[in-house]
């Protein structure tokens, strides 16, 4: 079981979007997929209750919890926990981290965006979590991205893909779908399915290694 934490203190960047996407998309991949959903806004609990699909499970939680639920999780059936955190710092925050194999940070690509993603990459690097940004609600074309780009690029790790703005990711979670459901054959799809197939092999990569380590020791 591998735990990818959505996170950053920005609020709107796209943490709730991705990983409802992302979920599906894992799902259909072939994957087990629980969501664990630390946000009293509750963006997953709401798209849920309009969701028709089977799958994903969906569990709020709080900060207090999060430590037993993940060792119950351990033990389970799951290919991938997803935690989807709140756009506020919080006590949930540090220990969605903690628990993740991977910490995807969204973040749009504008100079605030950019700025304030600071203490979440802080948090990140202190408990030594393994990360990629995720350029989210991008324009199809611009210097802005390039720009971006070049500044993530050398902060640490940014997919091949970058997420455009689209209807189809607002339209999608407001009938309980994943963009892959709502426009199977749309670029909002394609995008997230590549965004998929990048999370997977860096979430794997990791155990792989950890294995190389344990076998030449
Ligand atoms: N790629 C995209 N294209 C179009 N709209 C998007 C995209 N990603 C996110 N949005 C929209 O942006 C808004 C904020 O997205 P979302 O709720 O996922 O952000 P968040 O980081 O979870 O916010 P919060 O910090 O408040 O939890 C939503 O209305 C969502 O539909
Ligand atoms: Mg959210």
């Amino acid at each position: 079981m591998k735990a990818i934490t959505f996170v950053t203190q920005k609020g709107g960047s796209g943490k709730s979007t991705l990983c409802i996407s992302l979920a599906v998309a894992a799902q259909e991949a072939g994957h087990t997929v629980c969501i664990l959903e630390m946000d009293r806004q509750a963006t997953v609990s709401d798209w849920l209750d309009h969701r028709t699909a089977p799958g994903p499970e969906v569990a709020q939680i709080d900060a207090t919890q999060i430590e037993a639920v993940m060792e119950r999780l351990a033990e389970s059936a799951y290919d991938f926990v997803f935690i989807d955190t709140p756009g506020v710092d919080s006590p949930g925050t540090l220990s969605a981290i903690r628990a993740a194999d991977l910490c995807i940070i969204p973040c749009r690509p504008t100079p605030a965006d950019l700025r304030a993603f600071k203490p979440t990459l802080a948090a990140v690097y202190r408990l030594e979590k393994r990360f990629a940004f995720v350029l989210n609600q991008t324009p199809p074309r611009s210097y802005r991205i390039r720009d971006a780009a070049d500044g993530l690029a050398v902060l640490g790790i940014l997919p091949d893909v970058n997420i455009v703005a689209r209807t189809d990711h607002q339209d999608a979670i407001g009938l309980g779908q994943g963009v892959t459901e709502f426009n199977p054959k749309g670029q909002a799809a394609d995008e997230v399915r590549r965004l998929w197939t990048w999370i997977e092999r860096r979430a794997q990569a990791g155990t792989r290694g950890r294995m190389k380590h344990v076998e030449a020791a």
